[in-house]
């Protein structure tokens, strides 16, 4: 079935997590699109309780397109660390939640990564191999959706580095690179500086290309 194209210059987006509305700002700045994130209109946060990336961003993305009455994007994405067999993968934001359940810590959680990682002695670059994954859901109120997953691949570093970015940025080296996806600029997390074209750099970055090819006009 052929995929069904984004009409309309208004894409509401499905998160309440502000890194990531950032982002997907940026990344659909170049297409003239208008951009409203699920917090700024208020829209309740529908619960996760999906096992897979793709289940979590249907939800959200869908919950927002029936709210709204117009189509939504949402990303449901996550770490996943080899050693620890694809930990915390779409748990990867409750790890960061206080046990006083008073908001999330990411610090707390990247340190729960490394306790993990530390406990199977894996101090490697081999053994300490990670991946960022993006899956993002553009849904419709009708129901209909399509899914576009981007994937980075790099090592997780200790102790962590830089304060851009968000969630575990400051410990993740993505392969080729010597800093982190803390200690980059915005433009280089999403590989615009590589000069890498449409293809990106960060998880999100190359989700989004291939969302953009499919489903957008320049
Ligand atoms: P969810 O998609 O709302 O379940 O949350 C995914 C979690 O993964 C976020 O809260 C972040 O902690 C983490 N995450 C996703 N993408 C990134 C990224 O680009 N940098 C750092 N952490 C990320």
């Amino acid at each position: 079935m052929a995929i069904r194209k984004l009409e309309g210059k208004t894409l509401i987006v499905a998160t309440h997590n502000k890194g990531k509305v950032a982002e997907i700002a940026d990344l659909i700045g170049p297409y003239g699109l208008e951009a409203k994130s699920a917090g700024e209109l208020g829209l309740p946060e529908p619960e996760e309780n999906g096992d897979t990336f793709e289940a979590n961003a249907y939800t959200k993305a869908f919950s927002a397109a029936k709210a709204t009455g117009l189509p939504a994007l949402s990303d449901d994405s996550g770490l996943c660390v080899d050693a620890l067999g694809g930990a915390p993968g779409v748990y990867t934001a409750d790890w960061a939640e206080k046990p006083d359940g008073s908001g999330r810590d990411f610090m707390m959680a990247m340190q729960k990564v490394e306790a993990q990682l530390q406990a199977w002695n894996a101090n490697s670059p081999e053994d300490r191999k990670a991946r960022f994954v993006a899956v993002l859901c553009l849904a419709w109120p009708d129901g209909h959706a399509e899914y576009f997953r981007g994937e980075v691949e790099g090592v997780l570093v200790w102790p962590p580095r830089g304060t851009s970015g968000f969630g575990y940025d400051p410990v993740f080296l993505p392969d080729g690179y010597d800093r982190t996806f803390g200690e980059m600029e915005a433009t280089e997390k999403h590989g615009w500086e590589a000069g890498r074209g449409d293809l990106g750099l960060s998880h999100r970055a190359r989700a989004f290309a291939l969302f953009a090819t499919a489903c957008l006009e320049k």
